[in-house]
Parts: structure tokens; sequence; C-alpha cells
């Protein structure tokens, strides 16, 4: 076999998410959409706020959304609205983006640290269980779960709800990287208590900075949710009902969301496609994603997993391919958050993920001959 580090690369860098290619589609309809910001100069909450929130409701079936600055204050919100606090237990997976497990110290509470589904990579329910046993002989009181939907695709919503509603937690599901994606017949963003998600520029659907949303079908929730994220605003401007926060989507990043949101359900079939041509390829070299047949992934990342996980990241690097290791370092093994519990028995699943898992270049515009080059590398390395 050819030595992969000495093939001469004949093309350009191959990003993870090429955010080039879809302005080099809407580019024109972006500057287009705020130049009419710039117009009207209504940068916080103008129409284009409203305009997205009816937009992003409409799409999830959420009765009601609350736009705001990213993902993360969208966690935060939702945790000051419920008044989580000191001695509360936040029940969090650790093989996830740092954001999920750092709003409940944000807040004061503590992250109990859950493991994972080697299949799916989101939150075992059996795992949830432990972990409620560990935080209650703690003396932590359990009150809320953040499932995340990784990589695209939603956690099993109806487990976690039943273990949820036996111990009396509250669901807030980080779909930060899977806006636009079904469980059973429901969209998220109308399955769980509140929902969460990003629009960082490489998600799924992202702006051009940073922004955000929270999703419910409650109304008292939603008022306070409001309420968080000017101050603790009420109706009256001169009166503070709550401890709040500066949590504003803005309207540039408004409009330049409505111009995706415009183009958004086309992408996530072109996604679909690319995740198809990857699985048929890789099948029987690596372990491809696996896709519950009663959901539907966005496809925010296309991961695989390999024992020989570091051979493949040589083999593209050196034909100058992105790759990315999500999540290489599980949070509870990082330092601020050590001290925090983990579910009776560990987190061994998380723990093999950080060592197999790679993220492969994935977006809408990714060229089949591009793929075809990726897949051939993988299969070159991995067998
Ligand atoms: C799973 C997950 N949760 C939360 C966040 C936080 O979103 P933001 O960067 O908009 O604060 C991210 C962003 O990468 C994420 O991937």
């Amino acid at each position: 076999m050819r030595d992969t580090a000495t093939v001469p690369v004949a093309h350009a860098p191959v990003p993870l998410i090429d955010l080039k290619a879809q302005r080099s589609r809407i580019g024109a309809q972006i500057e287009a959409a705020i130049k009419r910001v710039l117009d009207h100069g209504a940068y916080i909450m103008g129409p284009e706020v409203l305009e997205a929130e009816k937009r992003l409701g409409a799409l999830s079936g959420a009765q009601h959304v609350i736009s705001c600055s990213n993902g993360t204050t969208a966690m935060v919100m939702a945790l000051m609205a419920w008044d989580i606090s000191r001695g509360d237990a936040v029940f969090v997976p650790s093989f996830t983006f740092t954001a999920t497990a750092e709003v409940a110290p944000i807040v004061g509470a503590t992250p109990v640290f859950v493991d994972v589904l080697p299949d799916t990579f989101n939150m075992d329910p059996d795992s949830l269980e432990r972990a409620i046993a560990v935080a209650e002989q703690t003396g932590l009181k359990p009150r809320v779960v953040i499932p995340v939907d990784l990589f695209g695709q939603p956690a099993d919503h109806d487990a976690i709800r039943s273990v949820a509603d036996k111990h009396g937690l509250l669901i807030l599901d980080d779909a930060a990287q899977s806006f636009g994606a079904r469980y059973k017949t429901k969209k998220l963003g109308a399955i769980a208590d509140i929902t969460t998600t990003s629009f960082y520029p490489s998600k799924p659907l992202g702006c051009y900075g940073d922004g955000g949303a929270v999703f419910t079908n409650n109304e008292d929730w939603a008022r306070k949710l409001t309420e968080v994220r000017v101050h603790g605003q009420g109706r009256d401007r001169n009166e503070n009902m709550r401890i709040g926060l500066t949590g504003r989507f803005d309207s540039i990043q408004a409009a330049v969301l409505l111009e995706k949101l415009a183009i958004f359900e086309e992408e996530c079939e072109a996604r679909q496609t690319i995740a198809d041509r990857y699985n048929a390829g890789l099948a029987g070299a690596v372990t491809t994603p696996h896709v519950r047949p009663d959901c539907t992934s966005v496809w925010a990342q296309y991961t695989i997993s390999s024992p020989r996980r570091d051979k493949i990241v040589a083999a593209l690097t050196a034909k100058n391919i992105s790759t990315a290791l999500f999540y290489a370092r599980p949070i509870h093994t990082q330092t601020p958050y050590r001290g925090f519990p983990v579910a009776a028995g560990g987190l061994p699943v998380t723990e093999r993920l950080a060592q197999e898992v790679v993220s492969l270049p994935m977006h809408p515009y990714l060229a089949a001959d591009v793929q075809d080059e990726i897949i051939a590398a993988v299969r070159a390395a991995a067998l």
C-alpha cells in the first residue's frame, strides 16, 4: 500500500463545513436582507426578529418561540425561568459540547453526568436512572434532565420522558445541533418541556454571528423566558419581575436566518443524500452513524467510529481533508468538571467513543467526487 503522506494533494483544502459554498448561492439575498435592516434601523427586536420567531414556530410546531443571543444563553434562560439553583441536580451527557454541562454551574446547580448509547451517541435512559440515584444519595434535588440531540439526531425522547416523569424532572432539550429533526411524529421544539437551539454559523441552520432560540408549549414559561431575556423586564419597561440578562437576538442576524430558512429544508435533504453516500461507501470499514428508523437527522456532523481512528485522521490530513474529534475529551474528565458526580458504573461508552470517533466533512454542497475521495481514504486507513 502507498504511504498516504507522500501522495500529492491535488485539490484545495476540504473544510468540515463549507459556508462559502452556501454564500455563493444566496449571498445576494443575504446582502439585500442586511441592507434592509441598515435602512430601517431597528437593530434590536426589529421586524426580522419577530418574523424569524414566527417561522421557527411554524417549522417546529412549538407554540412559543423566544429567540435569543446564542444556544448557551438559551439554556441558561430556561434554567433561570424554572428557578434552578444551588442544591439542584441537572443531568447531562458527558459526550457533548461543553455548553450543555456549563449551564448548570452558571445558575449555581450541579451537573450530574450520564452515559450515552453506543449506537446513537445520545443519552442512555438506564444510565440516567443510575445518575438520579447518585444525586439523591449525595443530597442533591433531581430537577432537570438535558438530553442532547447529538450530531443532528433526536435522543430517545419517550424513554427519557418516562424516567423524567417517574422522578419529577423537567426536560430541557439541547437541540443546538439538531433543529429541524423529527422524532416519531413531531419535530424537535414541540416535544420537551423546553427546547433550545443555536444558530452558530456552522450549525445546520446558522446565522452570520451568534444566535439561538427557546421553544415551549407552556405559556407561563414563555412569559418568564421573555422576561429573563431582557433583564427580567415585565410588560412595563420600568418594572423588573425577576433576575434576567441581556439575551436578545439581533435584527441583522434574524435577517440572515430568514434567508437561510428559505433553503433549509432543501439543504437538509442534500445532507441526507450525502449521509447516504457515506453510509454506502463506508459500510464494513468503520462503524457508520445509526439513525433510529422513527427519527430523522439533520446531519450537523457525520461521525464514524473505529479503533483505527488516529490512522484515519492522519490519512485525511495528508490529503488536506479536515476532520474533527467531537468529542475527544469527555466533559466529566475536564478540569472544571472533575468534582461533579457521574452515574453509578461510570461512563464507559463515553470514554470508548472519545478514543474512536471522528467527524468527516459534512455540508449540503459537498461534491460527490470529493466525497468519494474521502471514502476511499477512510477505507484504506481503516481496513
Ligand atoms: C450541543 C450543543 N449545545 C450547546 C451549544 C451552544 O451553542 P452556542 O455556541 O450558540 O452558545 C452548542 C454549540 O456548539 C452545541 O453543539
